[in-house]
């Protein structure tokens, strides 16, 4: 794939909450990974739990074996994620800070700072994520407020945001800035907040760089109109894109389509449709996005056997009925692999 393209085709290949999952042990990950992608992201390791477990104790290890085996195969890092106030991948000392807001802010600041400036060092972590799904899905019009460590403890502010950025962009001022979410693609009153802030940074010149769309998607949903509308007011920002963790599952849960139409296996037809899906949201990005402005295209994951839709999302209950990334179970290629392809 990454021949195919003058911008970064990248994958998330670890997948396990803190560990290497198989791209340092597993060949078979490592052929998949060194023949199509030109960028890796890393699916938990370099989140703030693991590199920062204690207030000032920074734990590297892991994802130094992460970021030196992509140097060693010429695969550049994506960073994933600074600042994400998902539960158990919040450091424990922040999700029970009690001192200041100010304080607080200035420990977020220290962690930008911290791995921003480790990672430097290493030359191929080139991009990253600074600030993910900060923005509130369920009211939308609004950041997200009481289910957000980072917003309680700023002093009910989203402060915190543009401290990120800022400190981000002075530890590194070379990498690329992205601002991460999910639904911003489909959900109309999140984009247009999405798109008030972006304003409001530039009014200020608060750095940012990009906007990351994860695109956890499904065969129907969101609309290839939909995703085109909302990556073409970013574009209209005079920011980057970067499709930051696709996947398209073939069962969509939250729709009336499951279970009552349940696929239950993963045939040809199946294997065509989600090919043809996978063809016309690249197409959309090509034909969306200018050249200037592709900040790439990562999937979240090579085999159907490790994507997390099967363990992470409750919705899918655990059942492994989603198949939505390039290769299976096998490392084989699926039709979904030329779907991409010929999108490019
Ligand atoms: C997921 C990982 O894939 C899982 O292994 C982990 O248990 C939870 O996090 N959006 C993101 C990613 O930005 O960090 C999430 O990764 C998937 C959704």
């Amino acid at each position: 794939l990454q021949a195919l393209a003058a911008f970064p085709i990248g994958a998330a290949v670890t997948n396990n909450d803190n560990s290497n999952f198989n791209i340092v042990t597993n060949t078979s990950e490592q052929a998949v990974v060194e023949k199509h992608f030109g960028e890796m992201t890393a699916g938990n390791i370099m989140k703030m739990s693991y590199l920062q477990p204690g207030n000032g104790n920074f734990s590297f290890t892991n994802a130094d074996t992460f970021v030196d085996y992509a140097k060693d195969n010429n695969i550049n890092v994506h960073g994933h994620a600074l600042v994400w106030h998902s539960d158990y991948q919040v450091p424990g000392f922040m999700k029970n800070w009690s001192g200041s807001a100010a304080d607080f802010i200035a420990e977020v600041e220290d962690h930008v700072t911290q791995v921003v400036t480790h990672f430097k060092a290493k030359g191929n972590v080139v991009s990253w994520d600074v600030v993910n799904e900060a923005l509130n899905d369920g009211n939308p019009s609004n950041f997200r407020t009481t289910d957000s460590t980072f917003y309680v403890k700023s002093g009910n502010s989203s402060v915190y945001i543009e401290k990120a950025f800022q400190a981000a962009r002075a530890a590194d001022p070379s990498a690329t800035l992205y601002y991460n979410d999910y639904n911003i693609d489909q959900n109309n009153a999140k984009t247009t907040k999405l798109i008030e802030m972006i304003t409001d940074f530039q009014t200020r010149e608060i750095p940012i760089d990009g906007v990351g769309f994860q695109m956890h998607v499904f065969m129907d949903y969101p609309s290839i109109a939909s995703i085109s509308a909302a990556m073409k007011k970013v574009v209209d920002k005079g920011l980057k894109v970067k499709i930051t963790e696709l996947d398209v599952a073939v069962n969509n849960p939250y729709s009336g389509g499951w279970p009552g139409n349940k696929i239950t296996s993963f045939t040809n037809t199946v294997a065509l449709a989600q090919q043809k899906r996978y063809c016309e949201i690249v197409k959309a990005y090509m034909d969306t996005v200018p050249a200037a402005q592709r900040g790439g295209i990562s999937v979240w994951g090579t085999t159907d056997a490790n994507t997390w839709l099967t363990t992470a999302t409750a919705a899918y209950n655990g059942e492994a009925i989603a198949w939505p990334l390039l290769f299976d179970n096998n490392y084989n290629d699926k039709p979904a692999l030329r779907g991409f392809a010929d999108g490019l």
